[in-house]
């Protein structure tokens, strides 16, 4: 079906005959699921992956279950050829394309509901999202049963859904978290920006700065409500909307009381720029 040059597989018998064959080897097997459209976020995943395993297995699977009606699944961009000479380039050993008759084959009927991690911030814009994500997820880790599976830290959200799921789960794989790569302006990189006009890509970098600036005024002892409103604040200055700006528990994502910080936190926020919805999160650590 595809003419590429990469070795890939696109069922799950191929799929796994290829592993079974690493594993008889002794070799290890690293994990990195994406949407396509890669950038070098999605490849700086790839070499962590590579840094702990002998062997890698990237998938490309634009997954519909996490994309509401009137969301950007029909819009989401689709480069299979380039991204798997990126894949090429980055020396990952096999690529998992796997079609929606395999993912959801007729008949398809188990969703997984996901909570914890899961409630507010994202899911409050996009409460369809983590089961979706957690459903496609938990089939992709089952097929190809990684010793490890590496998922951004720039989806901060998803990551720790993700190790919930498999902690929940007994999924048996260790989930390690890729730092976010940025732009020179601090823009997290993501397929989606793709969508920013020349004039909103100028706007976009500056909601990294409004995270770092929150994070280093929580560190100063500012309290945590302050340094949130002044977040809040910044970003309705800054940007057409603001779906949410939170300080939370770095590892539940639990709300945490007001008053000075004294546990690790994540800042984490979503806005508007004309139809570009971007999200960010950076560390937040008390002093
Ligand atoms: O982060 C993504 O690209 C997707 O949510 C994932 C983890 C590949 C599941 O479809």
């Amino acid at each position: 079906m595809h003419n590429l040059q990469i070795p890939h597989a696109t069922t799950i018998s191929a799929l796994r005959a290829r592993i079974r064959s690493w594993r008889a080897d002794g070799l290890s097997v690293g994990f990195v699921p994406t949407m396509g459209a890669l950038h070098q976020g999605h490849l700086a995943l790839v070499q962590l992956a590579k840094a702990q395993c002998d062997r890698v297995v990237a998938s490309i699977y634009v997954n519909p279950a996490q994309f509401a009606p009137g969301e950007d699944f029909e819009a989401y961009p689709r480069s299979v050829i380039e991204d798997s000479q990126k894949l090429t380039e980055a020396r990952c050993d096999l690529v998992y394309l796997p079609t929606t008759e395999v993912i959801y084959p007729e008949g398809f009927a188990t969703t997984i509901s996901m909570t914890g991690p899961a409630a507010g911030l994202e899911s409050a814009a996009r409460p369809h999202f983590f089961n979706g994500v957690a459903t496609v997820v938990a089939k992709l880790l089952n097929q190809v049963r990684p010793d490890v599976a590496v998922f951004g830290e720039k989806d901060y959200q998803q990551l720790l859904v993700i190790r919930q799921l498999a902690r929940d789960l007994d999924l048996g794989v260790d989930i390690i978290a890729g730092e976010t790569v940025r732009e020179r302006d601090g823009l997290a990189l993501s397929s989606r920006n793709a969508y920013l006009s020349a004039d909103d890509r100028q706007r976009a970098g500056r909601l990294n700065q409004i995270l770092k600036q929150c994070a280093a005024a929580l560190a100063d002892g500012q309290s945590i409500a302050q340094a949130r409103q002044t977040a809040f604040e910044a970003c309705l200055a800054g940007f057409d909307s603001v779906d949410y700006v939170e300080v939370r528990c770095a590892t539940s994502l639990a709300e945490l009381a007001d008053g000075r910080l004294d546990t690790p936190a994540r800042v984490l926020a979503a806005v508007r720029l004309g139809k570009t919805r971007l999200i960010d999160n950076c560390a937040a650590t008390p002093s």
